[in-house]
């Protein structure tokens, strides 16, 4: 068959990389410069200098009261649970279609994750769903702000206080978004951050974990390094068993910076998502995954989500166009974001290793412990993410991937 799609030997549209990465400035050099001339590019003491500077700088601009930098996202939730009071055998419900690390920050401390549907409108958990999985084990709810979604904050909180139990958003992909007005992280008890290299911020790795009460930051402060009582941190009885996650120096000099440039990057994030978004409408089979409901009052676009709908694409599934907009040079994501945790052979969990999950899932948890349809029909058929580094260059670029799925749209019978 002869087709000018790339997938079948025809001229791809773009064979430039999207730019990657972010752009440090003379004044960021300096500031990572500064880190390394000083011979103390590490930890200690805990926290450092850089530290200091980059906690005061990001929880001012969350609006947070109180934050530690530390290793990654994961070990921050992992810190957020225990320094909250959840102990091995409580129940942490989350969402079932994340990232593994969500759930496996609950795994680590040996609580008990329970996996929860989506929201068929925002694919963040669904508050009723939450609210049915609740038993008297249950001690906390981890919703996710899913790529340029928000979690209803509204509903999680308001079932929160009826069972007494606690909140950690995590907000990996959510760095400033906000829900009323307020940045997300910061309505819960905590809020959980990554900085590993593919977030909207990056320091290659990092995490930073802002707590509502003084004492579970203390706490948190004490979890992260070695389980040391110090000065500043010292309000909580008694001692806990703390790990080395610390966040270096080195990594907090390279966040300050991407800290001053974020609202510029956004507002032209914000612009080609408007015009993707308009493009892919007009293209038909993509839907902007969320309405706009007004208590979201600023999205952050670390990817932003979109609902393919094989229908209008003449019956041919989702991965094969996104194979064919590979080829292009175009890369939208599907199932690589992510399988439905139950399904994901990232996400093994046996009691051999994890022996409080035996009392509710046996030996090992699996697909079976689990109903989860809207969170496998978005993972395997319906979802496509797109990257902010495909929406951070010039309207150009966004052209350039229209032109690609137009080009794919044209050739669809050739999928087939
Ligand atoms: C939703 C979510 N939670 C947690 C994490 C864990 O963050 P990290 O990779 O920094 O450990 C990630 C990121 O990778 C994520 O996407």
């Amino acid at each position: 068959m002869t087709s000018e799609l790339a997938l079948f030997g025809g001229t791809p549209v773009r064979t430039e990389p999207f730019p990657e990465g972010p752009r440090f400035r003379e004044r960021d050099l300096e500031r990572i410069r500064e880190v390394v001339e000083s011979g103390n590019l590490g930890g200690i003491p805990f926290p450092n200098r850089a530290h200091r500077e980059f906690a005061e700088l990001f929880c001012g601009r969350l609006g947070a009261r109180h934050g530690v930098f530390l290793a990654n996202g994961t070990v921050s939730l992992s810190v957020a649970l225990r320094a909250l009071g959840v102990h091995a055998g409580d129940e942490v419900i989350t969402t079932g279609y994340t990232w593994m690390g969500t759930a496996a920050a609950i795994v680590h401390i040996n609580a008990v994750p329970v996996l929860v549907d989506i929201d068929p409108n925002t694919w963040c958990v669904d508050p009723a769903a939450v609210e049915a999985a609740i038993t008297p084990r249950t001690r906390a709810i981890v919703p996710v702000h899913l790529g340029n979604q928000i979690a209803d904050l509204d509903a999680l909180l308001a079932i929160a206080r009826k069972h007494d139990l606690v909140v950690l958003e995590d907000c990996a992909h959510a760095h400033f978004a906000e829900w009323r007005g307020q940045c997300v992280g910061t309505h819960g008890d905590a809020g959980s951050f990554s900085f590993e290299s593919s977030k909207i911020m990056t320091s290659g790795e990092g995490g930073f974990l802002v707590s509502r009460e003084e004492t579970t930051h203390h706490r948190a402060m004490s979890l992260v390094n070695c389980g040391r009582k110090e000065e500043g941190y010292d309000s909580f009885e008694g001692r806990m068993l703390g790990w080395n996650n610390r966040g270096t120096d080195l990594q907090a000099a390279f966040l300050v910076g991407q800290v001053e440039q974020h609202d510029e990057l956004h507002a032209r994030r914000k612009s080609n998502v408007e015009l993707l978004t308009k493009g892919l409408t007009e293209i038909g089979g993509f839907t902007p995954v969320g309405d706009d409901d007004p208590r979201v009052t600023r999205r952050q676009y670390y990817e932003v989500l979109y609902r393919f709908d094989a229908e209008q694409w003449g019956g041919v599934h989702r991965d094969r166009v996104l194979e064919a907009l590979l080829a292009e040079g175009v890369e939208f994501e599907g199932i690589t974001f992510y399988p439905p945790l139950h399904r994901d052979s990232l996400f093994t969990v046996s009691a051999q290793d994890w022996p409080m999950i035996r009392d509710r899932y046996g030996d090992h948890l699996g697909p079976e412990d689990f109903h989860l349809p809207v969170s496998e029909r978005a993972a395997f058929d319906e979802s496509v993410w797109v990257h902010h580094s495909l929406l951070t260059g010039p309207a150009s670029d966004v052209d350039q991937i229209l032109e690609a799925v137009a080009k794919v749209r044209r050739n669809v019978d050739a999928l087939r």
